[in-house]
């Protein structure tokens, strides 16, 4: 079953081209230049009325529905909100008649999200899932959904599920934008962009051997940051669990401009900051935060996009990948730093496909 990888999140980081043109495969109208859902059972007219979203979820989900809300609210421009399902499930937080529910949840088994999704249903919300597998008891409890169809993910680091979540995150932003401000053009030139995907992955994939090299040099630390700005600040989160999760080592994602208000007095010597800093609107800003960590002596490995000479002369190591549009760059950047945890946890001996105390589905709560 393992073929040519020597673990399951090798393997599932490798199957991401396919796992993404899994999760788009028909779900295109390209006339109308908008995606199509089978199984939202919605009419359009009652999706038309929704002024906001929820979208609730724990760990990675989490993390794919924080980009699931910066795309929402560019190209939908509906107020959205991302809850922790643990803390939803016991707040009471006020909900708008016309507030729509997406329960994220690759296994569909994950017990505060189900008690989350049933809360908001029981107060009559539309409430849908977004889920992997197949038949699952929030697949099944759910009022519609979208199912990633990103075939089964057995290592208990979550990649290949979080892409496939982005990806139809995208397709959603897409969607319920076109109903409302999305020109035909904006549509058509997302649904471009989309279609380019799987090929891109491929490419970024190839940042393999240089991840390989930065994790040699860095395994031994035992403290990391990662820092990103907009569409890259959850993409810092989540490279900062998965290095926890499976190598045991201590990281913290922020958004990069925080660490001026407190994580800046980590850094040190010994402390690397990894940058995830593709070309973007900010650019600019995201360097000058790089250069205060440089300042202060500290290491940085900058995830940059390829053709950036600039970042090679700042950064003590770069792992390139290629340009993407601005809302399609956690697809690219996530992929080295799942590579980078995958290869600071062998070197660390440790089990990566089951990390200790952790469990696949966390169906307690
Ligand atoms: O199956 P779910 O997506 O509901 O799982 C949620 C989290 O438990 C999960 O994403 C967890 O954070 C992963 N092990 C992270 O890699």
């Amino acid at each position: 079953e393992l073929g040519e990888f020597e673990h399951y999140m090798l393997k599932e980081i490798f199957e991401q081209p396919q796992s993404i043109e899994n999760a788009m495969r028909g779900r295109f109208n390209e006339d109308e230049a908008t995606a199509v859902f089978g199984g939202l059972n919605m009419s359009a007219k009652d999706i038309r009325k929704v002024d906001r979203i929820v979208l609730t979820a724990c760990g990675t989900s989490w993390h794919a529905g924080l980009v699931g809300e910066y795309l929402l609210e560019e190209f939908a421009r509906i107020p959205t909100e991302v809850e922790y399902a643990s803390e939803l499930r016991y707040r009471n937080p006020p909900m708008s008649e016309n507030t729509m529910i997406f329960a994220i949840t690759q296994s569909g088994e994950t017990a505060d999200t189900l008690a989350a999704m049933r809360e908001c249903k029981r107060k009559g919300h539309p409430t849908l899932a977004i889920c992997n597998v197949v038949g699952s008891t929030i697949a099944r409890e759910a009022d519609g959904g979208i199912y990633l169809h990103a075939g089964p993910e057995v290592g208990v680091a979550s990649t290949k599920a979080f892409t496939s979540q982005v990806t139809v995150l995208t397709l959603l932003a897409l969607y319920f934008g076109r109903m409302r401000h999305l020109s035909y053009p904006a549509g058509s030139r997302i649904i471009r962009h989309l279609k380019e995907m799987p090929r891109i992955i491929e490419e970024t994939l190839k940042c393999h051997e240089m991840v390989k090299y930065v994790a040699d040099k860095y395994a031994k630390n035992n403290n990391f940051l990662y820092l990103g700005r907009l569409y890259n600040f959850p993409v810092a989160l989540e490279g900062a669990l998965k290095l926890k999760e499976i190598s045991y080592i201590h990281a913290e994602g922020y958004p990069a401009a925080e660490m001026k208000h407190g994580p800046l007095a980590l850094v040190d010597e010994v402390t690397p900051s990894v940058f995830v800093v593709p070309k973007c609107g900010i650019y600019p800003k995201v360097i000058s935060n790089l250069e205060e960590v440089k300042a202060r002596k500290g290491p940085v490995i900058a995830i940059a996009c390829k053709g950036d000479d600039k970042i090679a002369e700042l950064a003590d190591d770069v792992i390139f990948v290629p340009d993407v549009e601005e809302y399609l760059q956690p697809l690219v950047t996530s992929i080295p730093l799942q590579l980078l945890s995958y290869h600071i946890a062998l070197h660390r001996g440790c089990n990566v496909d089951r990390p200790r105390n952790l469990a696949k589905s966390v169906t307690v709560e």
